[in-house]
């Protein structure tokens, strides 16, 4: 069961390859729609192998009553880029009202904003914001190359030598402690890329002794340490024993055995769907930014929407949540 959202009927305007392998689609949204804050995100309802499931994708910047979305097409996706992949012009979705987790604060004197990939999809929107407010403000922006880093163009025309890219085929690498020494005391960091920059990001503030409220991050729900493969899951009483093929996530194999679950994000942010590991003969690819370290290396817990077994099998326990 998800928390309560506003769902709407929605029609796809464009669809286009704006970087290579990043499809950009802009819907026009039924009714009037409420301006929204950079770093929202809208819940889609997909289909998957002829059934509906749910997918969340960050809102990047749009004229008003549109909600635009960039969605890289992932190797091994669980359905959803796929199908977004899909959309064509004149295509219809139900799509939720955008809602905001990844805030600005407006209370910086600096901002050092970090986007790593197709992160950049909610640093977009806040450094337009930003800039138009005229606040201090840096990007850095890596990537494989700069053919799959989407918007690097209107970053450039938009923040002019505030902005620096690191495509890494150009040998180019974040120094994240210097950018990180180099904001003032008041300064705030806005992170969103994979698991491993999100890591070494925090890692280094930490170490610079920073307050952590200053330090905001987001996190793609399908990006992890290992490739996925498939694995085996029986829930604790309740007679079920699934194998979690490597295209779908763990919750929605549970619910699609007809395990009731509770969850929201789909992004590893909220805990939610958080299940108990009883016993396990395999490591786990904690992908989620809800759980710390410290809980992360007990593989006590797991979120369910986002992390894995590496492989093998898993005893999980649900029931402990409603008890
Ligand atoms: S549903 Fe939010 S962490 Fe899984």
């Amino acid at each position: 069961m998800r928390m309560n959202m506003e769902w709407r009927h929605a029609v796809v305007r464009t669809a286009e390859e704006v970087a290579v392998g990043v499809r950009l689609v802009e819907f026009d949204v039924e009714g009037p729609l409420a301006p929204f804050d950079p770093g929202s995100h809208t819940h889609i309802a997909v289909t998957i192998d002829g059934a509906r499931a749910i997918r969340t994708y960050t809102c990047v910047p749009a004229p008003a009553n549109r909600i635009a979305i960039a969605v890289k097409l992932h190797p091994n996706s669980r359905g959803g880029s796929r199908f977004v992949w899909s959309l064509k012009p004149g295509s219809t979705v139900e799509l939720t009202v955008p809602e905001n987790r990844f805030e600005l604060s407006w209370r910086a004197d600096r901002y050092l904003l970090i986007a790593g990939g197709i992160g950049v999809t909610p640093i977009y929107g806040m450094a337009q914001r930003l800039a138009a407010a005229g606040q201090d403000l840096r990007m850095i922006y890596g990537g494989v190359s700069r053919a799959v880093m989407p918007f690097v163009d209107e970053l450039g025309g938009l923040l002019g030598e505030r902005i620096e890219l690191f495509p890494a085929d150009e040998g180019r690498s974040f120094d994240l402690a210097a950018e990180i020494a180099a904001l003032p005391k008041d300064g705030e960091a806005y992170v969103c890329g994979p698991l491993g920059l999100l890591e070494a990001v925090k890692t280094l503030w930490r170490v610079s002794g920073r307050p952590v409220s200053r330090l905001r991050y987001e996190v793609f729900g399908d990006n992890g340490r290992y490739a996925e493969t498939s694995f085996e899951v029986s829930v604790l009483n309740r007679g079920v024993t699934i194998t979690v093929p490597p295209d779908q996530s763990l919750l929605n194999a549970l619910i699609g055995a007809g395990v009731e679950m509770i969850y929201d994000c789909q992004r590893g942010e909220c805990g939610l769907c958080a299940v108990r590991i009883v016993e396990t003969d395999s490591d786990v690819d904690h992908r989620d930014v809800f759980f710390d370290e410290d809980e992360k290396n007990e593989n006590h817990r797991m979120c369910a929407c986002v992390s894995r077994l590496t492989g093998g099998s898993a005893v999980i326990d649900i029931g402990y949540r409603t008890e």
